[in-house]
């Protein structure tokens, strides 16, 4: 099927993959590939049809275990100063390998991407964090770009934290010229819920808007970043300046496409 990019109105998609839909998030290092190929399908097609894209993607177990364990987000603790360092460096190299089977995913799907971690060109974290952004701005002929949530330096006494992928999406949503849709894939629910997803009963919520409430259920034992709040909270800013801004289910990606062709499918619609 080919959508006619150069006829519709929505040239930049960015996507994210979270953590919970690409990983395992209990288990250390465990990977979905199934999951991440099928992502890769629906970006080829939206490639193939001229868009413009940009995939951020979290850590899931490549990030937060260890993270947490080290209090990275927490940033330099001098009584355990150490076992920080080794700890940075690990989930540097972790984040690495995951990135690698995301870009060979993409690879195989005929996607060629080019890497940006964010430690090479952020500094700070939260929504206000420093880097300069215009390189992900390019051609679509180009490939695409590729970044994620990370270790990155600050530059005040924490020295380091951990810079959210779901913040570097409000930067890039709201920074980038043309964003009409901008798209977090979720691994457990069809979207938002009105109560945790794993509760019996739990309703998607078809639209959200700042004003509204829905109760969640962070887990601080495996999510060191903030959850399904921190990526509402996110994606409710990105509404303020581009139209089209969802939760959707990342093991149907194919909705994707039913946004950018006609607006709308299952999954929770942000309203500014
Ligand atoms: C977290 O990034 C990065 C690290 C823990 C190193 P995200 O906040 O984007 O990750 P997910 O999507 O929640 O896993």
């Amino acid at each position: 099927m080919h959508l006619m990019a150069t006829m519709s109105n929505m040239p930049r998609v960015i996507v994210k993959l979270g953590g919970g839909l690409i990983t395992d998030k209990s288990l250390y290092r465990q990977v979905r590939l199934d999951r991440v190929d099928a992502v890769s399908a629906v970006i080829r097609e939206l490639k193939d049809s001229g868009y413009s894209v940009i995939i951020v993607h979290g850590a899931g177990s490549f990030g937060h275990l260890e993270a947490r364990k080290w209090k990275l987000s927490e940033g330099y603790n001098r009584d355990i100063s150490k076992e920080q360092a080794n700890a940075v460096t690990r989930v540097r190299s972790d984040m690495d390998d995951l990135n690698e089977y995301i870009v060979k995913s993409l690879m195989n799907a005929g996607v060629e991407c080019e890497v940006m971690p964010p430690r090479k060109w952020a500094t700070g974290v939260g929504v206000e964090f420093q880097g300069e952004l215009d390189m992900f701005v390019r051609d679509p002929a180009l490939p695409v770009p590729i970044t994620f949530g990370d270790v990155v330096e600050t530059s005040d006494d924490t020295r380091f934290g951990i810079l959210s992928g779901d913040h570097i999406m409000v930067r890039l949503a709201c920074e980038m010229p043309d964003v009409s849709a901008c798209v977090f894939l979720l691994g457990d629910a069809d979207g938002l819920m009105d109560r945790p997803p794993d509760e019996p009963g739990a309703v998607l919520l078809p639209t959200w808007k700042s004003d509204q409430s829905f109760s969640e259920s962070h887990n601080p034992d495996i999510d060191i970043t903030g959850g399904i709040m921190l990526k509402v909270r996110c994606a409710s800013l990105i509404a303020r300046d581009v139209e089209h801004v969802w939760l959707l289910d990342g093991t149907v990606p194919r909705r994707i496409i039913d946004i950018v062709s006609r607006g709308d499918t299952v999954g929770t619609r942000i309203l500014h």
